[in-house]
C-alpha cells in the first residue's frame, strides 16, 4: 500500500465530506441511475446550487427514463427551463432514446459505452459509471484536477492532460466508495481547494504538498466560463424563454419579446435552428419537436 493510499488521508475526506452527502438531491436515496445521468448532464456547465432546483422539476416531469424518451424534443426544452445551454436538453433526449433502443432501456454501466450516448463525454460517461454503479473510475474535471495535482504532485495543474494527474488520481480513488470519494472531490475543489485556495479549513491541509511546500506559483482565481451579460448565450436564452410561453414568434416578436436588436435576435436564432433546438417554419419560429 502506498502512501496516497494511506486511509487517514481517505477517512479525512470522508469525514469532511459526510455533512455533504445530503447537500444535493441528486444525492438522496432512491436516484436512480437515470437520475444520475440527468444530474451529470446538467452539472456539465451549470452550477450545482443552481441545477439543483431544475434537477428537481425535471425529474418531476420526466420521473424514469421512459417518460423521457417518449417526450417531445419540444417538452424536454421546456422542462429544462433555467439551465441554459439547450443543447444539452435535446442531447439527454436523444440519449435517453437510444438507451430505449440499443440498450433495453437500463442506463449503461461501463464507461466505454456511456461515452457513446449524445452528449456524454470521458468526464460524465466516468462520473456516471462511478456514482450510479460504483465502477472505480475517476470523474476528472477541473476541480478534481486541482485537488489531485495540489495534494499529490505539490503544484497548480498546468494543462488539461496531464498524464501524471491521472495517475494521481486514480491512486488517491477510494474503491470501496469511488461515487462518494469522485463528489467529495468534486465538493472539495469547488468549495475549498479553490483557484485561491482556503488551506485553514482543508481536510488534506496535514497531508497537502502544496500546502507543505508553501503553496508555489500562481493563486489567482482563474475564469472558467465568458461573461454571460451581452453574450450570445444570453440572447438564445431570452428566445428560448420566449419561446416557452408562445407557440410561435416571428423575428420582430422576438425583438419584442426579448429586448434585444434584430441582428443579434438573427444570428442567435439561426443558431438555435442548426443546432436543433427551435424551427423555423416560413417566418415563424417555434421551439422544436
Ligand atoms: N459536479 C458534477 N457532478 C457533481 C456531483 N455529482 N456533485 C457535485 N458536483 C458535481
Amino acid at each position: 500500500m502506498t502512501a496516497l493510499e494511506s486511509s487517514p488521508l481517505r477517512r479525512a475526506l470522508r469525514a469532511w465530506y459526510r455533512p455533504r452527502r445530503e447537500a444535493y438531491p441528486w444525492r438522496r436515496a432512491g436516484i436512480d441511475p437515470y437520475g444520475v445521468l440527468v444530474s451529470e448532464v446538467m452539472l456539465q456547465q451549470t452550477q450545482a446550487a443552481r441545477a439543483a432546483s431544475a434537477f428537481e422539476g425535471f425529474l418531476r416531469r420526466f420521473p424514469d427514463l421512459s417518460s423521457l424518451a417518449a417526450a417531445s424534443r419540444g417538452d424536454v426544452i421546456r422542462a429544462w427551463a433555467g439551465l441554459g445551454y439547450h443543447r444539452r436538453a435535446v442531447a439527454l433526449h436523444e440519449a435517453a432514446r437510444t438507451i430505449v433502443r440499443v440498450h433495453g432501456g437500463m442506463v449503461p454501466r461501463e464507461p466505454r459505452a456511456l461515452q457513446r450516448l449524445p452528449g456524454v463525454g470521458p468526464y460524465t460517461a466516468a462520473a456516471v459509471a462511478a456514482i450510479a454503479f460504483n465502477r472505480p473510475v475517476v470523474a476528472m474535471d477541473v476541480n478534481v484536477r486541482r485537488v489531485t495535482s495540489r495534494v499529490v504532485l505539490g503544484r497548480e495543474p498546468e494543462d488539461g492532460n496531464d498524464p501524471q494527474i491521472a495517475v494521481a488520481a486514480g491512486l488517491l480513488l477510494d474503491p470501496r466508495g469511488p461515487g462518494t470519494w469522485n463528489q467529495a472531490m468534486m465538493d472539495l475543489g469547488r468549495e475549498v481547494c479553490r483557484p485561491a485556495p482556503r488551506c485553514e479549513v482543508c481536510p488534506f491541509e496535514r497531508f497537502c504538498r502544496f500546502r507543505g511546500a508553501g503553496r508555489p506559483g500562481r493563486v489567482t482565481a482563474a475564469r472558467t466560463q465568458p461573461p454571460f451579460e451581452g453574450s450570445n448565450r444570453q440572447v438564445r436564452g431570452r428566445i428560448v424563454a420566449a419561446l416557452r410561453v408562445r407557440p410561435s414568434a416571428g423575428i420582430a416578436g422576438l425583438v419584442v419579446a426579448t429586448g434585444i436588436d434584430l441582428g443579434r435576435v438573427e444570428v442567435a436564432a439561426a443558431g438555435l435552428v442548426r443546432d436543433g433546438i427551435v424551427e423555423r417554419r416560413g417566418r415563424s419560429f417555434r421551439l422544436a419537436g
